[in-house]
């Protein structure tokens, strides 16, 4: 990415990190910070922090971190230059022409093409005499002529290169094909239709591009739905079917189903506001989505287990969210044999009617109902041992609620389902409260204790080797952060004298940042760290480092890098030789310029 340095100046300086954080998280200033929700993993509690002074933000919580560039990255999933984009557009602020994203998004648009010209010859295909069998099998679902055309739905043929010929033709290349996932190559190299003799579902996102396609077989054979992998220009994880026709339903809210032809089958049934995961579990990134359009959401997934893991997820990454959650459940249907067996909504609205879909969506339960039935079901209550476990069980999740009306008004019901007291569910869930309050306490308490168990995520923790040498190259980093005029004139430190190569890195990079009379940020570094390094750096800086005494403190750190590289390099035989050298060495870079501070 070579955007010119003046241009990354000045478009951060444009995007203040308060105003760009705030207007997707609510921020309330605490003391020089602001902090909120964090948008990155699901809390109760804002552990979201947002430095108006540093230009930075950073969760406690998950440890993400960085600049603006950086936030943008993450919160829309671009990439960097995708993000400078973003908000270049934000500030109004002309992107000086670089040749790397013309590129990138010339590609897409490309691909967006070839997407949307397949859609058309699939649909050529349903139209014509030769999609009679997608016809039939549209007719045998009941789903008519004008919702399959709503819906843009095609037919592929039970050949091997039909649409790869056709797509030719148009001038598309065989690797723009392949990158969009509609042709597939076997292991001789021979390249053919990925999608054939199929139902073709175009997966549509919200600005109406044609992303990626859901396919079913006719019959019963295997696999059911075949869908496009990822692609550059489709990530499963953003987008959902159905959304480009619900965003327009004059609904209040927006149903969340597993499947594909649920989704049709709901729309026809007037229940236009229904969207699907297309059978992966709903993502944080598709809740977002989501909430451009609405701000209540029903669960209507399967009812067999897979479906109640299903809610039981969703309700999980909806549980700190500002939507409204309700469950839809779908009643099983008892077979002439006396059987229940599951039925989806397709099912359910082919059985039932709309009418009675309607009752059930009126009818639907919020999210804790569904879990208090959930943990009532595990039970035999006629037992006194399983009423005991069951309150036990239900005094932990009405311990967990956050409002204390909703916590009353369930420990009535668990009580009343459990058949005791009213006062002694209340017992329960004051024991469980207490419980839950001291573990919450000692959790923070550990991490009080050991801070470099806030610093390094458990994960992907950037290893030190040297862990002594890296807490000093830390504070030399957060000092010069803080203060610029402590630069000494020369560096002070060979890049290999750094023992973490990263902070070595950012050491010369802010060097650099100096030497060209650019503001020190750690923002300006969004372009040469990744998003991990940079959440690394963020964390690094989130420690306490006081400008009192800030030259000595200075020194301190520089000598005590340079004592541990020696070491690690043996180059401290003779102490007596070592402490002189030392000595020199801090006098030449550390006896010139600079104004008192502390
Ligand atoms: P289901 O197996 O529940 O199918 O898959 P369904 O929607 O009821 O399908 P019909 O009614 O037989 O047509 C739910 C969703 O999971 C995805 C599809 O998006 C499907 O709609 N899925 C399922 C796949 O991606 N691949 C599969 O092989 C099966
Ligand atoms: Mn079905």
């Amino acid at each position: 990415m070579a955007f010119p340095q003046g241009f990354l100046d000045e478009l951060i300086a444009r995007n203040d990190i308060v105003d760009v954080v705030g207007s997707y998280v609510q921020l309330t200033r605490k003391g020089s910070n602001l902090f909120g929700l964090c948008p990155f993993h699901s809390e109760k509690t804002g552990s979201f922090s947002v430095s108006p002074d540093k230009q930075i933000y950073y969760c406690f919580g998950c440890k993400k971190g960085g600049g603006v560039i950086n936030f943008i990255m993450d919160e829309e999933n671009l990439s960097f230059p995708e993000a400078v984009q973003f908000l270049a557009k934000r500030a109004g602020i002309e992107v000086p022409e670089e040749e790397g994203s013309r590129d990138a998004s010339r590609k897409r648009a490309r691909l967006l093409d070839l997407n949307r010209d397949a859609a058309r010859f699939y649909h050529q295909i349903l139209k014509s005499p030769r999609g009679q069998p997608v016809r039939d099998y549209l007719a045998r679902r009941q789903i008519h002529w004008n919702t399959a055309v709503n819906f843009g739905m095609g037919a592929s043929l039970d050949e091997w290169d039909i649409l790869m010929n056709a797509m030719l033709k148009k001038g598309y290349t065989k690797a723009e094909m392949l990158d969009a996932g509609l042709i597939v190559q076997n292991r001789n190299g021979g390249l053919y239709d990925k999608f054939r003799n199929r139902l073709m579902l175009p997966v549509i996102d919200t600005r109406g591009d044609v992303v990626a396609f859901g396919s079913r077989v006719l019959d019963n054979s295997e696999p059911k739905y075949m869908n496009s992998a990822e692609t550059p220009v489709y990530s499963k994880r953003r987008v959902l079917y159905g959304l480009n026709l619900a965003k327009k339903s004059k609904r209040p809210n927006i149903l969340l189903c597993e499947g594909n032809l649920d989704i049709v089958t709901l729309h026809q049934a007037g229940f236009d506001n229904a969207v699907a995961s297309m059978g992966t579990a709903l993502t944080v990134e598709q809740t977002r989505l989501l909430s451009r359009f609405t701000k209540e959401l029903v669960l209507c997934y399967d009812n067999d287990n897979a479906g109640k893991i299903a809610t039981e997820r969703a309700l999980q990454i909806l549980n700190n969210s500002e939507f409204t959650v309700k469950v839809l459940q779908l009643p099983k249907r008892r077979t002439p044999e006396g059987e229940y067996v599951k039925q989806d909504a397709d099912d359910f609205i082919k059985n039932q009617g709309p009418d009675a879909f309607e009752r059930l969506l009126s009818g639907s339960e919020n999210g804790i109902d569904f879990r208090m039935a959930q943990i009532a079901g595990k039970y035999d209550l006629t037992s006194d041992e399983a009423r005991i476990a069951y309150c036990e069980d239900a005094s932990q999740l009405l311990a967990a609620l956050p409002n204390a009306v909703e916590r009353e008004v369930y420990t009535v019901r668990a009580a009343e389902t459990a058949k005791i007291s009213v006062d002694a569910m209340k017992l329960e869930v004051r024991r469980a409260l207490k419980k839950r309050v001291s573990q919450e306490k000692k959790a923070e308490l550990r991490k009080d204790l050991n801070p470099a168990a806030q610093l390094q995520p458990k994960e992907h923790a950037l290893r030190y080797d040297n862990v002594r040498s890296a807490r000093a190259e830390e504070g030399l980093l957060r000092l010069l952060l803080l203060d610029d005029t402590l630069f000494p004139e020369k560096p002070p430190l060979t890049e290999e004298q750094f023992s973490s190569p990263l902070l070595g890195r950012v050491f010369f990079e802010l060097w650099h940042l100096r030497e060209e009379g650019r503001p020190i940020t750690l923002s300006s570094l969004a372009g040469v760290l990744s998003q991990e390094e940079m959440s690394h750096i963020t964390a690094v800086c989130q420690q306490p480092e006081s400008l009192a005494n800030s030259k000595q403190a200075l020194h301190d750190y520089i000598s005590l890098v340079q004592d541990e590289f020696d070491k690690r390099t043996g180059r401290n035989l003779d102490p007596l030789l070592a402490a002189t050298q030392k000595y020199q060495k801090n006098k030449d870079t550390l006896g010139t310029g600079g104004k008192q501070h502390g």
